[in-house]
């Protein structure tokens, strides 16, 4: 007997984006062919990264960013494919990156039709790159304030995570995975090669209400506050009786730390310390975007005090503590949590 497998038949990204506009028949497409563009940007880093070991691409530039950390030579070229990408597009006003002090504002006749402008943290990850461990780049596109007609200002990258229209990552791991969330839900596309084409692999993430890892960089345990050392002990106690309930897992990557947790459940907490109150991560590159896409996905996303999603950024590169995953483990952090307040 010969068995026939079928190949499933999925829509790519276009395919997808194009259909979403016949359920809003008054969107203009703007975001459709944005995210196009940041399809295409994904692929041409996807390449790149695929062949970092035979290009001289690893390493560092010998420069330090606005956060004072290393730039890597592949942080330069996401950094550079993205802003280009969006630059030759119809969608967007502006962009500004976890890479740079400020923002671009593209301000030519075409841009400035423009509804969006996007903030991406182009290569998250970096110091995972010379060891061929996942990758990933994160994005928040926001609807501008000012006029279009005009160039776009810099107060309409300063907007609190709420005001995202939509939000997304993708990973360069095992296969390359586009996720995207809109307020109508968050969709996952995996990048085909031999067509070249993200394809819709992942429908209509639900991230589950409960899940068994908890995810947080342990070798800064004692610099933790209270609350957080109680929750991660309680964690370790819960397996004395219950064996497995929890694993520990941190790749020190968020992209594949968050796909993770997106997909199977648990937490991931990047907490503050006395040097850094506020964390290591980046709101407006960061934490926005993945806040947005868990809540679009049905889990939560808090700085310990409020929805990251309701904080109102005062600059650019302000950084937050973050505590994100599934619903009611992050309602049962929030009890461990009230120690330190
Ligand atoms: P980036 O590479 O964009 O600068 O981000 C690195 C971030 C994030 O990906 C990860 O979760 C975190 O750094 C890991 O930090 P620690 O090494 O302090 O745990
Ligand atoms: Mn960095
Ligand atoms: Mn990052
Ligand atoms: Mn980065």
């Amino acid at each position: 007997m010969t068995t026939v497998i079928e190949r499933k038949k999925l829509l790519t990204l276009d395919e997808f984006t194009i259909q979403q506009l016949r359920l809003f028949p008054n969107a203009t497409g703007q975001l459709s062919s944005l995210m196009r563009d940041i399809g295409l940007a994904a692929k041409r880093i996807n390449a790149e990264i695929n062949k970092a070991g035979l290009l001289d691409i690893f390493g560092v530039t010998g420069d330090l960013n606005k956060h004072g950390e290393e730039v890597k030579k592949l942080d330069v070229f996401a950094n550079n494919e993205l802003t280009n990408v969006l630059k030759n597009g119809v969608s967007c006003a502006g962009v500004g990156s976890e890479e740079w002090e400020g923002t671009l504002i593209f301000d030519d006749a075409k841009s400035n039709q423009s509804k969006y402008v996007v903030l991406f943290d182009p290569l998250d990850g970096s110091s995972n790159i010379d060891n061929n461990i996942c990758i990933g780049s994160i994005f928040g596109i926001y609807r501008r304030n000012s006029p279009v007609g005009s160039p776009c200002t810099t107060a309409d990258f300063v907007q609190p995570g709420d005001r995202q229209i939509a939000a997304g990552y993708v990973i360069y791991g095992p296969s390359t995975v586009l996720v995207y969330a809109t307020r109508h839900g968050v969709n996952g596309f995996t990048l085909d090669p031999a067509i070249g084409e993200f394809c819709l692999s992942h429908p209509d993430i639900i991230c589950p209400a409960n899940g068994s890892t908890y995810s947080i960089n342990h070798s800064n345990f004692f610099q933790y506050s209270v609350g957080v050392r109680k929750y991660i002990n309680d964690m370790q106690r819960w397996n004395e009786q219950v064996p497995d309930a929890f694993s520990q897992r941190y790749v020190g990557s968020m992209v594949a730390d968050m796909h993770r947790t997106l997909l199977q459940g648990g937490i991931f907490l990047y907490p503050g310390n006395a040097d850094k109150p506020q964390g290591k991560l980046r709101l407006m590159y960061e934490c926005n975007p993945f806040a947005f896409i868990f809540e679009a996905a049905k889990g939560e996303a808090t700085n310990g005090k409020q929805r990251i999603l309701d904080i109102v950024p005062k600059e650019l590169h302000q950084r937050s503590q973050f505590y994100c995953g599934s619903s009611n483990m992050i309602n049962r952090l929030k009890q461990y949590l009230k120690w330190d307040i």
